[in-house]
Order: C-alpha cells, then structure tokens, then sequence
C-alpha cells in the first residue's frame, strides 16, 4: 500500500502515502480509547526493537503499538547485548534475521544506520532515529498532531526553534510540512543552523519574537548538549533569554499559538515549565498520537490492506 518497503526518513517520501499514514492513524486512535486497546491485524508477526540509543517515548510507544496490534515483540538493548563483546553490527544484524522476524525498529546514533541495516537484513526496517539524520515518525505523529488541532497541514504557518544543527526531528519535521504544503520557519542562533538549509525550502530568522507572531504552532526543540561538542552558545541562561519559550515572551504575543515540543524536555532552558503544562500545549497528544502512529505505519509496511479496527 505505501510505495517504500522500508521507513528511513521523509526526504522524497510521497505526500499521498504521509496522508494515507496520518488517515490510518486516527482509525487506530480510536482504538486507543476503547476498553479494551487491542486489535489482531498483526497476530503471527514478529517485531525487534533494536536500540542502540536511549529513549523513553519512541521506544516505549513502538513496543506499545506492536502489543496493540498483537505482534508478537523483542527488545534489543546495545548496553546488555553481544556488542559489549565485540560483535559488529553486520553479524548482529544477520543474526537477528536469521530468527527470522518480519521487521526491525531502529535507534542508532550514526546517521544512514537504518539504511545500512537494510543491505543486511530482508526484513523491514523502520528508523527510530538516527543520529542527527532523520526521525521520520516523530514527524508523523508532529503532522498528525497539527492535523488533529488545526484539521489541515496544508497552508499552516509552522515555527521549529532551537537547535536545529544536531535535530533529526527538525530534518524529518522540514521534510514533510513541505511535502505536505505548510510553511516553515527555522528559528535559533545562527551556530545552531546550518547553512544554505533556505535550499529545503523553508524560511530562517533569528528572531524569536518574529517567528511567534508569524505562527501558527511552533515546534520547540531540545538543546542537545550530548551532541554539540564544543560550546555554540555563551550559556544556557543568554539561550534562554534569546530563544526561549518563556511565559513572559508569549504574553507579549496577542494570538494564541499551539506549543510542541517532541521530548524529551529541557524545563526552563528551551520552554518555560508553566508554558509546556499551559492549555496551549499539545505535547502529550503528541506522545499519544505517536503510538496511532506507529501502529499505522506499523500495520500498512506489514502488509496491512484495509483498517480492521
Ligand atoms: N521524541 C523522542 O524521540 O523521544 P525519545 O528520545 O525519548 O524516544
């Protein structure tokens, strides 16, 4: 049903099959709410989350989507696996397959690792986020959310702010808002964007008060101090006063403006404490949209025809 075997990142990937995954998503986010959360669209299937990273959200709602579905479901650890011992990641790549499951859910800290597991592997390979590449699902679930609020994407005015250099969110994010006809505009300082990313097709501005008079939601990213090395900012106090999300920053602002953040969150560096819990705020139905989500991508690269729900 959707034309790639495998979900790597929305670079290229067709508008039509991101609207037939956000369409599927919500007929399995009426599932969440019944009594009983489950359905048997994926019963014989086998599924190995295979992090190789932290994670709290994507690996959590994967594991929760597999049980949805009744596939059946194995958690692959790098810290308590063989590659403490020295084994590569082809050899444990062909072992994995040889137990013959039907898909691989990937988390990986070098860019590309989701693809090079394809060259491995028969099985399907989703990628939960590799390095500071793509994290294709977390833009799903992003574009739902903005499709639950506001009943479109397209022509919507959408604000990503922060730090955009080491953000795969921020990469997959652009990829599809403009696939899908929503407007973009990258916000942070000027060390935190790369350069020539206006090439995607999206506006850039220094300015934050400017982006929150422009939008009509902002995606407000974590600081990501594990990947920046090198200081690229004086200090997370002048960040703050610069970027951040404050209370006082959005009261200066007349239009009410939905707030989103993927998580994990920074509170009191990239957004205020009272703006992440304010009625504004749809950062948990993002982390509720993100199992849907995956269940839908899950159910339609599986072999899934029709929803069954
Ligand atoms: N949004 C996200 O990817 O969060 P985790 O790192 O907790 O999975």
């Amino acid at each position: 049903m959707l034309k790639q075997r495998h979900l790597l990142g929305l670079e290229g990937y067709p508008a039509e099959d991101i609207q037939t995954i956000i369409d599927t998503a919500f007929g399995f986010r009426e599932v969440l709410d019944r009594p009983i959360k489950k359905v048997p669209s994926l019963q014989g299937k086998t599924i190995v989350n295979l992090f190789y990273e932290n994670s709290t959200r994507t690996r959590i709602s994967f594991e929760l989507a597999q049980k949805r579905l009744s596939a059946d479901t194995v958690n692959f650890s790098a810290s308590t696996s063989s590659l403490k011992k020295g084994e590569s990641f082809k050899d444990t790549a062909q072992n994995i397959e040889a137990m013959k499951i039907d898909a691989i859910v990937m988390r990986h800290p070098s860019p590309g690792a989701s693809l090079h597991m394809t060259k491995h592997v028969d099985a399907i390979v989703i990628n939960a986020g590799d390095g500071t590449h793509e994290h294709p699902t977390q833009a799903i679930l992003d574009m739902m959310s903005i499709q639950e609020k506001f009943g479109k994407i397209k022509g919507l005015k959408i604000g990503i702010i922060g730090d955009i250099s080491h953000s795969r969110v921020a990469l997959s994010n652009i990829h599809g808002l403009i696939a899908m006809g929503a407007e973009v505009t990258l916000c942070g300082p000027p060390t935190l964007i790369p350069p020539n990313i206006e090439e995607l097709g999206v506006n850039v501005s220094y300015n934050v008060d400017e982006v929150l008079d422009w939008a009509d939601a902002v995606n407000v990213l974590r600081i990501q101090m594990e990947r920046m090395g090198i200081g690229l900012f004086p200090s997370i106090r002048e960040y703050r006063n610069l970027f951040g999300i404050t209370t006082e920053r959005l009261q200066n602002h007349e239009k009410e403006i939905v707030i989103m953040h993927p998580g994990p969150m920074n509170r009191g560096t990239e957004i205020d404490s009272s703006v992440a819990d304010s009625k504004n705020a749809i950062i948990l139905d993002q982390v509720l949209n993100g199992v849907a989500s995956r269940m839908a991508i899950l159910y339609l690269l599986l072999g899934g025809k029709q929803l069954e729900v």
